[in-house]
């Protein structure tokens, strides 16, 4: 079952070592959602917030992503997946480093096998080169579809980009509105988005 195989994984997670990060971890943010998900959204790595939790994205960048996700009448239970590139709180929330990243792809890439999403969307930088490439540019490619192993990908910022730089918000905005109408095609014609 889908469940018991994504919890074989996170229990994996939890006895990783596999890259320094595990060291100065309180816990590991495996992920959270509706396993059943059409959209899995792809994060860099917890901050100060979810390695006390263990939840993903329930700092300030989560609270500004429930109201992106709200406004286009997705819920975090019903219509998305989360996750993050890295699963242990990188020190001081830098970047992860490419060797952490490395070590911890496969956990991602096993989730979002499980979980089997037609819509990936990545945030942020670190998302959209840990997936996609490290030479690519964020201002470069967010907002146009990529994919990645055969599964659609849509870059766009990540939500502390924009709490740093609220002027991101309007393209961020038009990336949604694309994923959107690709949910629609995809999905579910009927999607209701009172915003779009
Ligand atoms: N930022 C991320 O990239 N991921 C989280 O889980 C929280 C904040
Ligand atoms: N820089 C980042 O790291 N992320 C963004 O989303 C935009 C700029």
């Amino acid at each position: 079952m889908l469940e018991s195989e994504l919890k074989i994984i996170e229990q994996e997670v939890r006895n990783c070592t596999k890259c320094p990060l595990h060291r100065s971890r309180t816990n590991i943010v495996f992920g959270d959602g509706n396993p059943n998900a059409k959209i899995f959204l792809i994060g860099e790595g917890p901050g100060f917030e979810e390695d006390k939790t263990g939840n993903v994205f329930v700092g300030k960048s989560g609270k500004l992503l429930d109201k992106i996700l709200e406004a286009c009448n997705f819920s975090r239970s019903k219509h998305v997946y989360i996750g993050n590139i890295v699963k242990c709180r990188p020190p001081e929330n830098r970047k992860p480093e490419t060797v952490e990243q490395a070590a911890c792809l496969p956990y991602l890439e096993k989730q979002i096998e499980l979980i089997n999403p037609k819509i990936i969307i990545t945030l942020g930088a670190t998302a959209l080169q840990g997936l996609l490439g490290e030479n690519l540019k964020i201002t470069r490619e967010r907002g146009n579809w990529k994919l990645w192993m055969n599964r659609l990908v849509m870059p766009t910022f990540h939500p502390s980009a924009l709490l740093r730089n609220p002027n991101l918000k309007k393209d961020t905005w038009e990336d949604f509105k694309k994923v959107i109408t690709k949910y629609r095609e995809l999905v579910n014609s009927e999607h209701f988005c009172k915003h779009f």
